[in-house]
């Protein structure tokens, strides 16, 4: 395959929360394979800063072992790692204190592009910037990279922005929704934006509804304490499920730039109607594994599964319901976005000859890949009967070898950062819509003390759900 990296300015990366689990899972693996594919310049340095007292040497070695548990053994190149662990440099700082600081901006090089990761709990956000900026560390073109939660509603959001925009202006603000920089999230523009088929056709004349799944194997596990607090509305559908919303509901952009796209995935959340209710469904998962295992308060009422159908309130789509629902401890991963189209206007088959519905459907993961089912003669004799046939196009088959690994979405994105792309991070005034959206619905929740159903572990999600679309006359794609 001819090479298609095109190596990013020389930058200083400061990772804070150097030392903690982010950076070791996703951070620094993903910088690690852009460094292996010659995307970092000579000049590119990694900071680590943490409270952790250590020096340099002792974080590389840290960095190695993350590496060595995190990436396949055929990525890790002995000689690749030992020149990635030159690049790293080591910071003992103290967030809430004045302990670093000078020392982190005797650290940073003129003339090259500087990036903070803010990889910490958003109550360390604001001070972060306050030092970067009072210590007079970052420069005016620097980038701070957010991570989520942004907030927990929406007055935290406002406060939060509010926050960073005292000492950083909008254009140097990264917040990450690592959905937004997965390969085929991407797809999902190039394949509604670079081809003329289905454009025609992405209205609610044509479409008869969408589902958008993220279905997780995985239970809460080790994160219980921040997740009890959050639940799947706050860490799943406010931020990811959204934006997979947005991008499947939105306008053409005129361009592929950063607000250009952003306004458009913005006009999608306002134009989100109330959601009624009877219209969702909150689920908890219970059986061998036990979401109340995995929490501290026995009678938490968090829901760990949601199902929801949602409207969205314009001339495109006027009719066509979306339904979401993700959750946790399902029977199989699987996050797919999937586009029913109606039945022809009008069949001139037998009424029993068949299927005469075209389905689209875009797995995001595993298996990244889109699959079409078109409606053909069953072959044989016996008649002109129908059946729904799939063009399915995996992209490790279509594109073989080609496609190389699948990047992480980490990969893309921190390159992004360094580049200075901001059109797959989210705005401001985007998160504050999603959040202005979803208060409304958590609040009705506490008023009315409702209580999530429960599922069992390794199923597909409660009956309540099956219902949700049963008596709209649909069902749910099964979760593969
Ligand atoms: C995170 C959520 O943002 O996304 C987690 O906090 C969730 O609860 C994860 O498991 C899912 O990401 P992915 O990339 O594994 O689908």
């Amino acid at each position: 395959m001819v090479s298609r990296v095109i190596p990013v300015e020389p930058f200083d990366l400061v990772i804070f929360g150097g030392t903690g689990d982010l950076a070791r899972r996703k951070i620094l693996p993903a910088l690690f394979r852009r460094f292996s594919d010659g995307q970092m310049p000579e000049e590119a340095r990694i900071i680590g800063a943490a409270r952790t007292e250590q020096d340099a040497a002792a974080w590389a070695k840290w960095v190695e072992k993350a590496l060595k548990e995190f990436l396949p053994k055929a990525e890790l190149d002995k000689a690749l790692i030992a020149a990635f662990l030159e690049r790293l440099d080591y910071l003992a700082i103290d967030a809430m204190g004045d302990g670093g600081w000078k020392e982190l901006k005797g650290k940073m090089r003129d003339g090259v592009t500087q990036a903070f990761y803010f990889s910490v709990g958003p109550s360390l956000f604001g001070a972060l910037a306050e030092r970067l900026h009072s210590f007079e560390i970052a420069s005016s073109d620097a980038r701070i990279v957010v991570e989520k939660p942004f907030g927990r509603d929406l007055a935290s959001a406002k406060a939060l922005n509010a926050t960073l925009a005292e000492h950083f202006d909008e254009t140097q603000i990264y917040r990450i929704d690592h959905y937004l920089g997965k390969e085929t999230v991407q797809n999902l523009m190039a394949i509604r934006f670079g081809n003329v088929l289905f454009e025609p056709l992405w209205n609610a004349q044509y479409v008869d509804h969408v589902q958008i799944t993220v279905a997780e194997e995985v239970g809460v596990g080790g994160r219980g304490a921040y997740y009890d607090k959050s639940g799947a509305m706050r860490d799943m559908v406010q931020n990811h499920l959204m934006q997979l919303l947005c991008l499947t509901a939105m306008e053409p952009p005129n361009k592929f730039e950063p607000n250009a796209v952003r306004d458009e995935k913005l006009k999608v959340i306002r134009a989100l109607d109330p959601v009624a209710p009877a219209d969702i469904v909150r689920g908890q998962y219970k059986g061998k594994h036990s979401y109340l295992d995995d929490v501290e308060d026995p009678a938490s009422r968090t829901e760990s599964y949601i199902a929801m159908k949602l409207h969205i309130a314009n001339w495109r789509w006027n009719g066509t319901p979306f339904y979401l629902r993700t959750g946790k401890c399902m029977k199989a991963r699987g996050s797919e976005i999937v586009v029913h189209f109606k039945d022809t206007p009008h069949s001139i088959f037998e009424a029993d000859a068949g299927s005469r519905a075209n389905v689209l459907s875009i797995r995001l993961q595993p298996d990244e890949g889109i699959d079409l089912r078109v409606t053909i003669k069953e072959p044989g004799p016996g008649g002109m009967r129908l059946v729904d046939v799939p063009l399915d196009m995996s992209f490790a088959d279509a594109l073989g070898s080609d496609v190389g690994h699948v990047p992480d979405a980490y990969e893309r994105l921190i390159m992004d950062v360094i580049r200075g792309n901001q059109t797959l991070f989210m705005r401001g005034d985007e998160v504050e819509a999603a959040w202005a959206w979803t208060d409304p619905i958590i609040e009705g929740w506490i008023e009315r003390a409702e209580k999530p159903v429960q599922y069992e572990t390794g199923s597909s999600g409660p009956e309540e759900a099956l219902m949700l679309l049963h008596r709209d006359g649909r069902r749910w794609r099964d979760i593969a």
